[in-house]
């Protein structure tokens, strides 16, 4: 079963986000599948690298949006976008250090740092963003 599924609550109403916000959905379930099936330090180090670059190319999409229709959340925007990627960073750093393994806590870390950012911070722009014709 997948750690997560997508669902119609986490729709932001713009085709393109939610296509990506799928693909990082998909990205946790990897990781997830991953560790119950007790694949080895390098394939779960490669879905790791995969989710912060997809995160970020992700992020840089969202940004180029809010900043090509002037979006006045932009800059408090932008600065979760940096902490979540910092912390996923730190994750990625201990893991390789060997201070940490990929757990279910850090696999539910990542379900709630998703979840969270698209429903509490990303929905904000919906309305905005659709009242510019972005949908
Ligand atoms: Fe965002």
């Amino acid at each position: 079963m997948a750690l997560l599924n997508w669902s119609d609550e986490y729709s932001v109403k713009i085709k393109s986000i939610d296509q990506q916000h799928s693909k990082l959905v998909d990205l946790i379930n990897q990781l997830h599948s991953a560790m119950k099936d007790g694949k080895g330090k390098e394939v779960i180090g490669k879905v790791i690298s995969e989710l912060i670059s997809y995160t970020q190319v992700h992020f840089a999409h969202e940004e180029s949006l809010m900043l090509k229709y002037s979006y006045p959340g932009y800059v408090k925007h932008k600065s979760f976008h940096d902490e979540l990627v910092k912390q996923v960073l730190e994750i990625e750093k201990e893991f390789k250090d060997g201070k940490i393994v990929i757990s279910q806590d850090v696999l539910n870390f990542l379900k709630k740092w998703l979840v969270e950012h698209i429903v509490g911070t990303d929905k904000l722009y919906t309305g905005f963003m659709n009242s510019k014709g972005v949908a």
